[in-house]
């Protein structure tokens, strides 16, 4: 088994097929995929917010300069990041870590002193830099699983990211976007890029081998 075919299938969508809705289950699958994405220390610092409502979709197109793909979608999944670490954030994830592995309560105490210690000293710049890079994993896990089930998605930056998270009021909630992935079904024809090579670096560009 290799996702290799699926990658060579899957592309950045450009058109899909408003007619086409993606069932629930296969949208669950593709959110759990980001859900189980590894990230640093494990703190999954980062959201996903799924959206189906048209009127809502409607609104984001123009926020991400017209890109149709946006209303046109099945689903809109957007990948919000936390604006900055606190210790309630951190602590969280390690409460759910010391009950999922039935650990003493203190047994991640050092470690979560440590990451308190980097991560609050440093700006909320630096802090979202950092949580944004982990959303990357888990759009790159979603798009694969979306991949694998042959669902249609283009990972889109091509927003303008304060508007978004006015709209979706993320602010309020400690979140920022970074992210948005459109699924769907491909409009079959409809597609200007459907049909196109994949344009990638050679593996001799690519790979840089030290031996
Ligand atoms: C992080 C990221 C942001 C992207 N933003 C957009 C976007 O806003 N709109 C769009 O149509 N494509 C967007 N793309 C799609 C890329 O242009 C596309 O993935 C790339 O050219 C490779 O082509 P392929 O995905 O069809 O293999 C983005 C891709 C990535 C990974």
């Amino acid at each position: 088994m290799s996702l290799l075919n699926d990658f060579q299938w899957r592309y950045a969508t450009k058109k899909f097929d408003i007619s086409k809705k993606v069932e629930q289950s296969l949208v669950d699958s593709i959110v759990e995929a980001a859900r189980l994405a590894p990230t640093s220390s494990g703190l999954q610092p980062f959201k996903v917010i799924v959206i189906s409502n048209q009127e809502l979709k409607d609104k984001i197109m123009p926020i991400a300069f017209g890109q149709t793909i946006v209303s046109e979608c099945s689903h809109l999944l957007v990948f919000a990041a936390w604006n900055r670490y606190t210790e309630e954030r951190i602590d969280h994830i390690y409460s759910i870590t010391t009950q999922e592995r039935n650990q003493p309560a203190d047994r991640y105490q050092r470690y979560t002193d440590m990451l308190k210690d980097t991560y609050l000293k440093q700006t909320e710049a630096e802090n979202f830099g950092h949580t944004a890079r982990q959303s990357y994993i888990g759009l790159s896990f979603a798009m694969a699983e979306a991949a694998v089930l042959k669902v249609d998605s283009t990972p889109m930056e091509g927003f303008d990211n304060a508007q978004l998270d006015a709209l979706l009021e993320l602010e309020a909630k400690g979140l920022k976007s970074v992210l948005m992935l459109p699924i769907g079904y491909r409009e079959e024809n409809g597609d200007w890029l459907e049909k196109m090579n994949k344009a990638r670096h050679p593996k001799e560009e690519f790979v840089l081998e030290i031996k």
